[in-house]
């Protein structure tokens, strides 16, 4: 066939990827296979997973820790964005995508490549992630997907592997399909098929129990700059450790579990659960700081702006036109969102106890209160009432 010489495969260690390694070989032609697995948090031992590769006939097997630019280029715009697909998954797998995509083109680049590839189905959203970041970034490289193919089951892709020495996965290995990064979990699969089996404790890694979680309430002051944050409990984090400490003191109460129906992109319904704890809250503490530090308007607008970013991000249009147009906007508002929010964490809950923001608040003490202190002038809103109410007058006297 040749359809290309070199070729940099996405490579997660499962067997699927492994497969692509020999089926590219052998069934695509392809002389020179180099993996390319991304360190983005997953807890993974990476060289257990470089050897595999070169052990199933990749020439050259590359591992690149990505986590920093993971939580500041893709994380943290999420978290400004307070994205939420659907209004309640927070994207923690469709994120890495475009990441892991510009690091293949990067390689493919570098090594001189004349494709790239991923052992996505044709079934889920990660394919249409890889593929329209590889064409928005470099139009010019074929895109190799043998898992989309081979139309080969489970069973005759293990069975295949095994020809070319990659070792069957142990028979007790989970029935469900997972995705995991610093940001999060995705599980599905298995006995979740059926939507109403609820998900199994053992399912959850991240996050504890109800039952488990303290009984004890626990706060915690998060701080943001820019719309970033960087602190938790007055105490400087860099991106990747503050991440890391709010799954920790989330994940500790139970909070961030979602068990939801999801519209994938390529049309079907699927349910997914997730755990996300960290992301989650930082996302929900972001938005209080939103709520007393933009205007009203911005206030509305971004909400709208926000519904089309996720969906540009879980449909793979990480890098279009329309979503770099929304990033100015949200650039633009985001010089605003500085202060810190309290977040009371207890039993799977997190709400949010207290906000303030020094030098952005927009609230008003002298306005809002029911106090001696209240400057508002009552008297004021007679003719405001007046002009408002006009149209509405005008209406009945006419239809009523
Ligand atoms: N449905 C989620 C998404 O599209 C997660 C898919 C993750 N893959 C998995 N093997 N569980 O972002």
């Amino acid at each position: 066939m040749g359809r290309a010489n070199k070729v940099v495969l996405a490579y997660s260690g499962g067997v699927d990827t492994s497969v692509c390694i020999p089926y590219l070989k052998h069934e695509y032609g392809v002389q020179e296979v180099i993996t390319f697995a991304a360190d983005l948090g997953q807890g993974d031992e990476l060289e257990p997973i470089r050897l595999k590769a070169l052990k199933a006939g990749a020439t050259k097997s590359l591992v690149n820790d990505l986590i920093k630019p993971f939580i500041e280029e893709f994380a943290f715009p999420a978290i400004q964005a307070n994205a939420l697909y659907e209004g309640k998954y927070p994207l923690s797998t469709a994120l890495a995508r475009p990441l892991i995509a510009r690091r293949l083109v990067e390689i493919a680049k570098e090594l001189g490549a004349d494709a790239v590839a991923h052992g996505c189905t044709g079934k889920g959203n990660d394919q249409v992630r890889f593929d329209v970041a590889i064409g928005a970034l470099a139009p010019e490289l074929k895109v190799l997907t043998p898992a989309r193919e081979w139309g080969m089951s489970r069973i005759e892709a293990i069975a295949y592997g095994e020809r070319f020495g990659i070792p069957a996965p142990v028979s007790k290995s989970t029935p469900y399909s997972i995705d995991l990064n610093l940001l999060g979990r995705s599980i599905e699969a298995g006995p979740l098929e059926d939507p109403m089996v609820p998900p199994p404790e053992e399912v959850f890694t991240m996050t504890s129990s109800i039952d488990h979680a303290p009984d004890e309430y626990e706060d915690i002051e998060i701080t943001f700059d820019y719309g970033n944050p960087i602190s938790i409990n007055g105490i400087s984090l860099n991106p990747s450790s503050l991440m890391k400490e709010a799954n920790f003191i989330a994940g500790k109460h139970g909070f961030g579990r979602l068990d939801i129906i999801e519209n994938r992109v390529v049309g079907i319904k699927s349910r997914e659960i997730y755990e996300t704890p960290g992301l989650l809250l930082l996302i929900k503490a972001h938005q209080e700081l939103e709520s007393l530090t933009l205007a009203a308007d911005v206030l509305k607008v971004k909400s709208q702006l926000e519904m089309q970013w996720a969906d540009l991000v879980y449909q793979g249009l990480w890098f279009s036109p329309l979503k770099e147009a929304i990033d100015s906007f949200i650039h633009t508002t985001q010089q605003y969102v500085n202060g810190t929010v309290i977040m009371r964490l207890q039993k799977g809950n997190a709400r949010v106890i207290g906000r303030s923001s020094s030098s952005n608040s927009l609230y008003s003490p002298d306005m809002a209160t029911y106090g001696k202190t209240d400057q508002f002038k009552h008297v004021a809103a007679e003719g405001f009432i007046y002009i408002w109410g006009l149209p509405a007058r005008i209406w009945a006297s006419k239809n009523k």
